[in-house]
């Protein structure tokens, strides 16, 4: 396991119900961890992912969490939606539909899923192994959920890293996504304790530079880039223009001749 966490014994699956163990069999395999018999097996472990009937949980023995589409629909109204500053930073007004955009640090896929909304056909690429469980686990039950299926049907997550993702793209992508982890984040009273579980597991990009970078050579028409609102430039490099909200700031880069 590659994660911020330094316990000797950091992470075990379980499935708190028959129905769940071939996936988390399936899962214990791929993130190579072990798979607990039974509940009291997971105290001796810094974290633990437990298939019950809220999906795919992460938990510390303390807080647990799991990814919740659901809780977005009020933001995916279309009146809220285009208020929301990353669709409006998404934007390129003069193409038509379905735009293609790749979110290279997928998270929790939220950010995504407003694009999703929004009409673009999004792939998410997410390297932390648990992080991208968490994800598909998320996807596969709204996949199930109306009011969420045809949008989530548009994204389409590639666990692994972007830098490598970003240049083996069969296509050329209108908008890449960059929204590498923002530490002042972590710090923010405004931070709900559930999710402080989340960004222990999420690390900065090893290479700021060698990301924004492998997104330049992809040729999009449009780099936008999540930061805090005064947080520096990503690699240093001043965007076109930026949209600003009340904690974050969207650099949108148009103009890549430039950084070739
Ligand atoms: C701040 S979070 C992104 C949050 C996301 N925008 C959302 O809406 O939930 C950054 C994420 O990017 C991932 N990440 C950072 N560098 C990456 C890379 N080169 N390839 C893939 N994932 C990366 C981290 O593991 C972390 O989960």
């Amino acid at each position: 396991m590659d994660n911020n966490l330094d316990t000797g014994k950091t992470l075990i699956i379980y499935a708190s119900d028959e129905k769940y163990q071939e996936r988390a069999q399936k899962l214990a395999k791929a993130l190579n961890v072990p798979l607990a018999a039974s509940e009291d097996e997971l105290k001796a472990y810094a974290l633990s992912l437990v298939y019950n009937d809220n999906g795919l949980t992460l938990s510390d023995g303390e807080r647990s969490m799991h990814g919740d589409f659901t809780k977005m629909l009020p933001r995916l109204k279309p009146n809220n939606l285009n208020r929301e500053l990353i669709v409006k930073a998404g934007k390129i007004k003069s193409l038509e539909p379905p735009l293609r955009a790749v979110d290279a640090t997928a998270g929790m896929g939220e950010d995504s899923l407003l694009l999703a909304a929004a009409g673009f056909e999004v792939e998410l690429f997410e390297y932390d192994p648990v992080i991208a469980a968490l994800l598909d686990d998320t996807l596969k039950r709204s996949a199930l959920i109306p009011e969420l299926s045809e949008i989530t049907g548009r994204m389409h997550l590639h666990a692994g890293d972007s830098i490598k993702g970003l240049s083996e793209l069969s296509f050329k992508p209108d908008m890449i996504l960059l929204d590498p982890m923002f530490p002042e984040r972590q710090k923010s009273a405004l931070v709900k304790k559930k999710f402080q579980l989340i960004h222990q597991l999420e690390r900065p990009c090893d290479d700021e530079e060698a990301l924004l970078n492998a997104a330049i050579k992809a040729a999009p028409k449009k780099i936008v880039i999540k930061r805090p609102l005064k947080g520096p430039f990503l690699a240093g490099v001043k965007p076109d223009y930026s949209l600003s909200g009340k904690a974050i700031r969207c650099d949108c880069l148009i103009n890549l001749q430039r950084l070739l």
